[in-house]
């Protein structure tokens, strides 16, 4: 089925100006970028959006990093669009992921890992929705 998730790409890559090879990346496995902007996330807002996280023993540090300098916001949408997106980053460790794949290429760390992406139909939904509203998507 065709799906949209949201992807992020994170401050390590902003950073480094990779936001284009990554964009590439995404392009080349099919996903389409139908919304994309460019943010400064306040502690709290990034506190907020992993607030799933909040008892994890890196959340105070994820949430510092998420907030330290700009990221990507976007929506990718294609044929099976989480499990795709999820494919073309890779593991959530970098020592993990699979050649080819944008966290092995780009990721410093498993912190600074380059890029977020849902992980399931219902998180898409609720993470499209914390950055973007209706009229920023375009049916
Ligand atoms: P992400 O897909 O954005 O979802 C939660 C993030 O927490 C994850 O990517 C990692 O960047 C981060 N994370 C997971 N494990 C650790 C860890 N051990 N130390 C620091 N950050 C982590």
């Amino acid at each position: 089925a065709i799906e949209r998730t949201l992807s992020i790409i994170k401050p390590d890559a902003t950073r480094r100006n990779l936001t284009g090879k990554i964009n590439a990346k995404f392009e080349d496995a099919g996903l389409r970028i139908v919304a994309q902007k460019r943010i400064h996330l306040s502690p709290a807002q990034a506190g907020k959006f992993y607030e799933v996280h909040k008892d994890r023993p890196f959340y105070g540090e994820l949430v510092e990093f998420m907030a330290s300098e700009p990221v990507v916001v976007q929506v990718l949408e294609g044929e099976n669009a989480i499990a795709k997106n999820r494919e073309v980053m890779g593991a959530t460790n970098p020592a993990n992921a699979d050649a080819g794949t944008i966290r092995k290429e780009f990721a410093l760390s498993v912190g600074e890992n380059s890029v977020h992406g849902s992980d399931a139909p219902e998180t898409a939904k609720e993470e499209i929705a914390f950055f973007f509203s209706g009229l920023e998507l375009v049916g």
